[in-house]
C-alpha cells in the first residue's frame, strides 16, 4: 500500500500535473476570501484559490480543471488586491509578480490583472496562478458536506480528504486517538498508532455522550450524533501547502486549538459556535477544535488507583501531540500553538499550563483563558462524590470495580452521570500537581511557562443562572439566598456582602465607595459572577502574575457582548437591533460569536456596524497573540491587509502588559477601547477570603 502510493506520487510529480482530488499531490493553495467581517455577505463575496506552485499555462489550467475549476479571468484579479498585498507582507510573492490568467496562454497577467500583451512569454514559463472557486459558504449548522470540493493533504505520510468550502479548508471529523470505549473506557487516551495510508476527514465525527444542548439534535445543534467513540477532530485552515517539498514549518500559520466548555459535563468540537472558517480567513491562522470525554467518561476518579480520573486530561493532551506531528501538513507551524478555552475550556487551558506531564513537551506557546477559573480536587472530595452513586452498580475490589463500570452499557453510565456529582480535574502528581493558585504560586519552572491573555465578560451570571433569578426581583436579600442555593456564593460569603455595604440598589451617584446598581436583579447578576467566576478567576491572574508565572500576561475585559442564539433567558444578553444604547448584560458564552466570528451559522443579525468592527478587531488581537505572543497587531500587517476598521481600533490605543506593579487591563469596545485597572476588586477583596477548595460533599 506503502509502496503503490509512493510510485502514484512520483508518477503525478514526474507528469507535472497538480491532481487534485483525493490521489496524488497537492499544490501550494490559498483561499483567497477577504473577511472584511460583514458576515451578512461573506457568501456573495469573491473566492479564489491562489496556487503558489510555479506552472506552465497549460498545467495550470489542467490543475484548475483537476479541481473542476477554472483558471481566473484577468479582469477578476482586482478583486483580489488585498489579498495580493498580504501576500507581498508575507514574502511569498513580489510587487511585480505575473500569473496566469483565463485572458491569454502567452502573456501573463499583472497582479493587477493587466495582461501585458506587448511582452510575449513562453506558455511554458512558470508562474503561479489563480483558479476560480465556486464552492458554496458553510453557513448553516446541519450542512450536507457531501456536496462540497474535496480538498486533500499529504501530511507525515498519511492522506487527508477533506473539503473545500468558500473560505476555507476543513478537514473533520478525524480521529486522533483510539476510540475510548471497551477496554479503554476509563483508560488514559491511546496514541492513534494504526498505519492509516487515508483519512476521510469529510463528515464530523459525533460528539461525546452527555445531556444538554449537544445531547443528539434536540436543540438543533448537533445533527451529528453522540458515542462513546467520540474522539475526532477538526481542522480549519486558509492555506494548504505543497506536498512536494518537506513544509516549511517557519512558513507555517500559527495553530489555534480551541477547547470547548460546557462544565466538564456537555460540549462538542462540531459545535458551529466554533467553526473555524471566519477565524482561519480573518486572522490566517490554522483553527484547530476537538472532542474531549465529558462526565462520568472523562472524569470518574474513585481513588482506587485504577479508576484514576483525568481522563479528559490525556485527551486534550493525545490532541496536542496530534497537532504537533500532524500541522504542518495543514499549513500551520507546530512551534506556534495557542491553546485557548472558554468556561470550562479556559479552565482546561490553566490544568494545561500546570500540567506536570508535559513540562518539556513544549506542545503550546500561547494560552488564552476566556471566563474561567479552575476546577480541581483532591481524589478523595472527587471520589466522594462519585462513590455513592458508583456503589449501587458495581462493588467489589478495585479491579473488580473497574471491570464491573466497562461491563455497563454506555446508556448506564450516562444516567449515573445525571445524579449530583460534582467532577473535577483530580490532584493525581501526574496531570495534576496541585490547586492552580498553588502551581502558578511556584512561578514559570514550575508549569509550561507560555504567553497568557485572560479575560472576563462583566454580567457572565446573568445567564449562568439561568431563570432562577428574575428581571423583576425587588428583594436582595432574597436574591442573595437564591445566589447561595445556587453555590455561586457561600453562606459566609453572603453575610460579609451584607456587612460590607459595597453592593447599594440605587439610581443615585454613591460617593461612599460602594457600587450602585439599577436593580435587585442588576446587582445580584454582578455579584453571582464575581461570586461564582470573576473573583477566583482574576486571583489566578493575580497569582501568576506576582510569580511571574508567564512568558508575558495580559488581562482584557469585554464590554461589548452577543448572546449565543439559545443562551439568553430574558433577551437581556443582547441590545436590540439598532440600539446599542440599550441597557445590556454582558452575559456568559457572549464572547464566542465575536472570537469565532459565526453569527452568520444561527442567522443573527447585525445589531450595529460596531459588531462586525468589534469582531474584526477581537478577531486580529486573537490572532495576533497567536502569532506573536502579544495581542497588539502589528500595523504594518493591518494596512497590508487593509484591516481598516481595525487601524482605527488602535488609535490612540495600546494594550499594556499586566503586571502587579501596574495591573493595567484592555477595557474593550468599539470605538474606543481603553486602559484600565481590573474592575471590582474591591468586591473581590470581600469575597475572596471565604473562598474554600472544594470539600467533600457533606452527604450523598
Ligand atoms: C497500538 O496501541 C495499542 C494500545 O495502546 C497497543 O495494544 C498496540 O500494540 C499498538 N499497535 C501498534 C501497531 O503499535
Ligand atoms: C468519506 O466519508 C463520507 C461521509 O461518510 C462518505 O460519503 C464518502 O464516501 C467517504 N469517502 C471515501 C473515499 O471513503
Ligand atoms: C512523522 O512520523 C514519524 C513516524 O511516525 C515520526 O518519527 C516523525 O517524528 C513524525 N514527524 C513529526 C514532525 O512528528
Ligand atoms: C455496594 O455496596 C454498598 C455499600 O456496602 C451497598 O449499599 C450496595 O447495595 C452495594 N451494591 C451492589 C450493586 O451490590
Ligand atoms: C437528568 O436528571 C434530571 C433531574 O435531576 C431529570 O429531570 C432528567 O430527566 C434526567 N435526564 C435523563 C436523560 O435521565
Ligand atoms: C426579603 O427576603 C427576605 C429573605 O427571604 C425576607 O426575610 C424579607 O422579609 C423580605 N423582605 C421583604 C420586604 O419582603
Ligand atoms: C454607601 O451608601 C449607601 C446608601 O446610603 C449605603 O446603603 C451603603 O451601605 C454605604 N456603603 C458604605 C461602604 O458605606
Ligand atoms: C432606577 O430607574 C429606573 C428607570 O427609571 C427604574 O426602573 C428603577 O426602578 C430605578 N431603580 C431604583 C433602585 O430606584
Ligand atoms: C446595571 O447597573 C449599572 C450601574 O451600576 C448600569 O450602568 C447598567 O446599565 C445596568 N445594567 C442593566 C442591564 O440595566
Ligand atoms: C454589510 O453588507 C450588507 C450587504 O451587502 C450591506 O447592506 C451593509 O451595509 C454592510 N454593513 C457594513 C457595516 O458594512
Ligand atoms: C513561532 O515559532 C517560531 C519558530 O517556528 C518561534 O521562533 C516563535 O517564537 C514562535 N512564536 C510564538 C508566538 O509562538
Amino acid at each position: 500500500m506503502l509502496t503503490s502510493l509512493l510510485i502514484l506520487v512520483t508518477v503525478a510529480v514526474d507528469l507535472g500535473i497538480a491532481v487534485a482530488g483525493t490521489t496524488g499531490r497537492n499544490d501550494d493553495t490559498t483561499v483567497f476570501f477577504e473577511n472584511d467581517g460583514n458576515w451578512t455577505s461573506h457568501g456573495t463575496k469573491p473566492s479564489a484559490l491562489f496556487i503558489n506552485s510555479p506552472s506552465s499555462h497549460a498545467d495550470a489550467a489542467a490543475a484548475c480543471e483537476a479541481q473542476n475549476e477554472k483558471l481566473l479571468n484577468c479582469d477578476e484579479y482586482a478583486d483580489y488586491t488585498n489579498l495580493f498585498s498580504y501576500q507581498q507582507y508575507l514574502g511569498a510573492i513580489s510587487s511585480d509578480q505575473l500569473f496566469w490568467s483565463s485572458c491569454s496562454s502567452s502573456s501573463p497577467t499583472s497582479l493587477r490583472g493587466v495582461v501585458n500583451s506587448k511582452k510575449k512569454t513562453s506558455s511554458s514559463e512558470l508562474l503561479p496562478f489563480l483558479c476560480t472557486n465556486s464552492a458554496p459558504i458553510v453557513d448553516k449548522v446541519d450542512t450536507d458536506y457531501s456536496v462540497y470540493p474535496r480538498a486533500q493533504t499529504i501530511s507525515n505520510g498519511t492522506t487527508f480528504e477533506g473539503i473545500r468550502d468558500h473560505m476555507a479548508f476543513r478537514f473533520i471529523g478525524i480521529p486522533f486517538v483510539q476510540p475510548p470505549t471497551g477496554e479503554l473506557r476509563f483508560q488514559p487516551a491511546q496514541p492513534w498508532n494504526k498505519s492509516v495510508s487515508h483519512v476521510n476527514a469529510t463528515e464530523y465525527g459525533p460528539a461525546c455522550l452527555q445531556f444538554g444542548y449537544f445531547e443528539g439534535n434536540s436543540y438543533g445543534l448537533n445533527p451529528w450524533g453522540n458515542s462513546e467513540d467520540c474522539l475526532y477532530l477538526n481542522i480549519f485552515t486558509p492555506y494548504i501547502p505543497s506536498s512536494d517539498s518537506a513544509p516549511n514549518v517557519d512558513n507555517g500559520k500559527p495553530v489555534m486549538v480551541w477547547i470547548y466548555g460546557g462544565g466538564d459535563t456537555q460540549g462538542s468540537a462540531a459545535d458551529s459556535t466554533f467553526d473555524g472558517a471566519s477565524l482561519a480567513s480573518r486572522s490566517d491562522a490554522v483553527v484547530v477544535t476537538f472532542n474531549y470525554r465529558v462526565n462520568i467518561f472523562g472524569l470518574l476518579a474513585l481513588n482506587d488507583d485504577v479508576i484514576e480520573g483525568n481522563y479528559m486530561m490525556t485527551d486534550k493532551i493525545e490532541a496536542l501531540r496530534w497537532v504537533k506531528k500532524y500541522i504542518a501538513g495543514f499549513g500551520g507551524n507546530p512551534n506556534n500553538v495557542t491553546i485557548f478555552g472558554q468556561s470550562a475550556g479556559a479552565s482546561s487551558v490553566n490544568d494545561l499550563i500546570t500540567c506536570p506531564a508535559i513540562i518539556g513537551e513544549d506542545l503550546f506557546q500561547n494560552g488564552i483563558v476566556q471566563s474561567g477559573k479552575s476546577n480541581v480536587a483532591t481524589k478523595e472530595v472527587a471520589a466522594a462524590y462519585a462513590l455513592p452513586y458508583i456503589e449501587q452498580y458495581c462493588n467489589g475490589t478495585a479491579t473488580e470495580r473497574a471491570s464491573c463500570l466497562r461491563s455497563l452499557s454506555a446508556d448506564t453510565l450516562l444516567e449515573i452521570s445525571n445524579s449530583s456529582i460534582s467532577w473535577y480535574t483530580v490532584i493525581d502528581g501526574k496531570y495534576s500537581a496541585d490547586y492552580t493558585q498553588a502551581r502558578y504560586g511556584l512561578g514559570a519552572q514550575y508549569i509550561n511557562s507560555v504567553n497568557v491573555m485572560a479575560g472576563n465578560m462583566l454580567e457572565e451570571f446573568q445567564s449562568l443562572a439561568t431563570t432562577s433569578l428574575w428581571p423583576g426581583m425587588d428583594n436582595f436579600t432574597e436574591a442573595i439566598e437564591i445566589l447561595v442555593g445556587d453555590s455561586a456564593l457561600t453562606q459566609a460569603q453572603a453575610d460579609a456582602v451584607a456587612k460590607s455595604g459595597l453592593w447599594t440598589i440605587t439610581n443615585d451617584t454613591l460617593y461612599n465607595g460602594s457600587t450602585a446598581y439599577t436593580s435587585v436583579y442588576n446587582a445580584s447578576a454582578h455579584l453571582g459572577t464575581e461570586g461564582q467566576l470573576y473573583c477566583e478567576g482574576t486571583l489566578l491572574q493575580w497569582i501568576g502574575a506576582a510569580s511571574w508565572a508567564f512568558k508575558s500576561h495580559w488581562f482584557y475585559i469585554h464590554n461589548r457582548g452577543y448572546a449565543l442564539s439559545y443562551y439568553d433567558f430574558y433577551d437581556l444578553c443582547t441590545f436590540p437591533v439598532g440600539k446599542p444604547d440599550t441597557p445590556y448584560y454582558r452575559c456568559h458564552s457572549s464572547d464566542l460569536y465575536e472570537v469565532f466570528g459565526t453569527y452568520y451559522l444561527f442567522d443573527q443579525p447585525v445589531r450595529a456596524p460596531e459588531d462586525i468592527y468589534y469582531t474584526n478587531a477581537v478577531q486580529d488581537m486573537w490572532g495576533a497573540f497567536a502569532r506573536t505572543g502579544n495581542p497588539n497587531v502589528d500595523p504594518a500587517y493591518l494596512r497590508a491587509r487593509s484591516y481598516f476598521s481595525t487601524i482605527d481600533f488602535f488609535f490612540g490605543f495600546e494594550w499594556p502588559q499586566f503586571s502587579v506593579n501596574e495591573p493595567s487591563i484592555a477595557s474593550l469596545q468599539y470605538p474606543g477601547p481603553k486602559v484600565s485597572s481590573l474592575p471590582y476588586q474591591d468586591h473581590c477583596k470581600v469575597l475572596l477570603p471565604y473562598v474554600t477548595n472544594p470539600a467533600a460533599p457533606t452527604s450523598s
